[in-house]
């Protein structure tokens, strides 16, 4: 078979990376854990920086959230968070338990759904972990349906514990479970149509499971409840939940199938057509030189593109490639594992959260904006915030500091009168026209410097001016000798959901030239975190802090 060498080794290089710790590592370490020459690492890196996957932070490189976009594409298609989501929301609202749904891969069982409740006393899975079949509840629902390969695969695997960790790196080792008591809770699952865990991961942790079928009658997922030894026992909570798990998995069944098809048929549930055209590889190319590795990029467009099944023709037209270039790297991610094809239909398999999915997933707001934000302060040698409107007010919610003897001293949690503040304003001319005007009029605003703006009418006019030019300037509003930019972030939907600004000194120079100097970095910083948000709020909410 003719394997796509640059896009196996770039793999090999980002599955490494997303084993447990694996998410910062030197360019040496990482030619040691892959057994790649350390030119090759350096060629795969530079072309994951590139792409975005990877980012450099000193002399060590970072998983970055742009990573996601197989694994979202991947989830958008098999349609399972899309349907199920809002009903194991309100399952764990209801049952005040965490729920998951987890898919069968292999012969384990592959989270893409965490609602979690209550979770202190327990670890907690993320999207994208893989659990060992005999150690989890959904495990002996799929096992009633694998055929003689897939249960000596199993076997196999059992065979060799000392493999244990490198397979399902999110769960502690144990001695094997023995065949035959798995077996025994297969049979239980295949009679009763549900499948408990009575603490197979560790103590304390217990599940109840049922199946969701596909429209192919096969179980396309588990739905668990997840509960505590303290709280429940198996019977108790399969007691507790299993009468409306089992009456909601019809509803569940039926989301499922809506929303298939509606994306077969291009309705509402239908991804947006990635950009046709021009393909990407090809500039960077000519940019990087040999240091670019054309095809690991291109494979990895392939795997973004493939939200679902997919026709090799559909695939080409998507991402701008030859059909003979897509049809080599989607033949080589099916001999790896990612995707798995049936006559001309290719679609991605739930592996793809291997790469970064789970360390991704699982990064808080702070952890997401910090990076970018540090990379705006190296550009432009000012502080940065973030900021939130709270009431009638701003809450700084993050911020990384210029190493300068002047600068503005302000921490995380700071509170200040949005009315007065570049953030302020570019947040409430985030707001629909109503909200603005009563926020406004509420706000009484008061003179804090000599040149703070008070009079409503005008405070009104500069809020509507930061909503048609997308940024907001304050000059010695707040302080006398201080001037802040700020701009919006605004999430999927876009709606702003916060702002980020530099801080500078008014001595720095002319306004006009402190403008054209910090606008562009300012921007560019808020596109970047915008899409990082957008990866890592498929199918789940992000707090902010
Ligand atoms: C979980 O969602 O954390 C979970 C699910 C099934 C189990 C154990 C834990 O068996």
């Amino acid at each position: 078979m003719d394997v796509v060498g640059p896009l196996e080794r770039g793999l090999a290089v980002l599955r490494v990376m997303s084993a447990p710790g694996g998410h910062r590592m030197r360019p040496s370490e990482l030619a040691r854990a892959t057994g790649l020459a350390r030119s090759t690492v350096d060629r795969v890196v530079a072309t994951l920086v590139h792409l975005g996957h990877l980012r450099e932070i000193d002399r060590e490189v970072e998983l970055a959230p742009p990573l996601m976009e197989p694994g979202n594409a991947y989830l958008a298609g098999c349609g399972i968070p899309d349907a199920l989501g809002p009903v194991a929301e309100r399952l764990a609202d209801e049952f005040d338990e965490s729920v998951s749904v987890a898919v069968p891969d292999g012969d384990g069982v592959r989270f893409v759904t965490q609602i979690t409740r209550r979770r202190t006393m327990s670890l907690a899975f993320r999207i994208g972990d893989l659990l060992p079949a005999e150690r989890c509840a959904p495990g002996p629902l799929f096992a009633t349906e694998w055929d003689e390969a897939a249960r000596a695969a199993w076997l196999a695997r059992r065979a060799s514990p000392e493999r244990f960790p490198e397979h399902f790196p999110a769960v502690p080792a144990r001695p094997p479970v023995e065949a035959e008591e798995f077996d025994r809770r297969v049979a239980h699952a295949a009679a009763d149509g549900w499948a408990a865990d009575d603490q197979l991961i560790e103590p304390g942790l217990i599940a109840v499971a049922v199946p969701v079928r596909g429209p192919s009658g096969r179980a396309a997922c588990a739905v668990s409840v997840v509960s505590h030894t303290s709280r429940h026992t198996v019977a108790s909570l399969a007691e507790a939940t299993l009468p409306r798990l089992r009456e909601e998995a019809g509803a569940m069944e039926a989301a499922l199938a809506r929303v298939l098809a509606e994306r077969a048929s291009g309705g509402p549930g239908a991804a947006a057509a990635p950009p046709a055209g021009a393909d990407p590889a090809r500039t960077a190319k000519r940019e990087l030189g040999p240091e670019f590795l054309q095809s690991l990029a291109r494979g990895l467009t392939v795997l973004c593109a493939l939200d679902g099944t997919r026709s090799l023709s559909e695939v080409a037209e998507s991402t701008g490639l030859a059909r003979a270039t897509a049809r080599r790297a989607l033949l080589t991610l099916e001999h790896l594992g990612y995707v798995e094809h049936a006559g001309r239909d290719f679609r991605p398999l739930p592996r793809v959260l291997e790469l970064g999915y789970a360390h991704l997933s699982s990064l808080g707001f702070a952890e997401i904006v910090q990076p970018h934000m540090a990379d705006l302060v190296r550009r432009t040698h000012e502080s940065a915030s973030m900021a939130v409107l709270d009431g009638d007010d701003i809450r700084y919610v993050a911020r990384v500091p210029a190493y300068k003897i002047m600068s503005v001293d302000i921490t995380v949690g700071t509170r200040l009168p949005a009315y007065a503040t570049s953030m302020g304003r570019v947040l409430l001319a985030g707001l629909p026209h109503t909200e603005r005007a009563a926020r406004l009029a509420g706000a009484d605003p008061r003179p804090i410097t000599g040149r703070t703006v008070t009079d409503p009418a005008e405070l009104a006019t500069i809020v509507e001016g930061a909503a048609e030019q997308g940024h907001a300037f304050v000059d010695e509003e707040l302080e006398e000798g201080l001037r802040s930019l700020a701009v919006p972030v605004r999430d999927r939907a876009g709606q702003v959901v916060a702002a980020l600004n530099v801080a500078t000194h008014a001595a720095r120079g002319p306004v006009e030239e402190t403008l054209a100097a910090l606008l562009p970095p300012l921007t560019e910083t808020a596109s970047r975190i915008e899409a990082d948000l957008r990866a890592v709020t498929r199918g789940r909410r992000l707090r902010l802090p």
